[in-house]
């Protein structure tokens, strides 16, 4: 039964990311200026830390201790461009690569 929880988790969690995605008005003609402009702690809480925990070790649905990840920014993009096993690819909530850097900018300091 385990998988099946896993698969349960995944799912559930799945939806509360449809949910959460925001509606960023960048397309609006360059008449209005994006008006989501979140932190990459904040794109942190609201995209990952489902799974990883605030602290990255919460390790739910079998993530990775996000604060002893051996992993270069390189890797790291790597997977959360396009996921790993239990991990979603997140290129499409995530909708920019500024907001990729800020993550991993962000998740470096949870090594600290
Ligand atoms: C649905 C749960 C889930 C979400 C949401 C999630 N992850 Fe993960 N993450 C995982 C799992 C599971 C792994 C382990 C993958 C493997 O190696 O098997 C992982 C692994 C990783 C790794 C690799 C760590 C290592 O040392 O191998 C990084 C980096 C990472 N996640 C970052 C993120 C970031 C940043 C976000 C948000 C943008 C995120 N994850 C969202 C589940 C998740």
């Amino acid at each position: 039964m385990v998988g099946f929880n896993k698969i349960l988790f995944f799912s559930s969690s799945l939806f509360l990311f449809s949910c959460s995605s925001n509606d960023s008005l960048k397309e609006n003609n360059g008449l209005v200026e994006n008006e989501v402009n979140l932190s990459g702690k904040e794109l942190y809480l609201q995209q990952c830390a489902i799974c990883h925990g605030e602290d990255g070790k919460l390790g739910a649905s079998g993530a990775k201790d996000l604060s002893i990840s051996k992993l270069d920014a390189k890797g790291t993009k790597t997977i959360i461009l396009n996921g790993k096993n239990g991990m979603p690819p997140m290129r499409e909530l995530l909708e920019s690569e500024e907001n990729v850097l800020k993550v991993i900018e962000h998740i470096q300091k949870l090594k600290e």
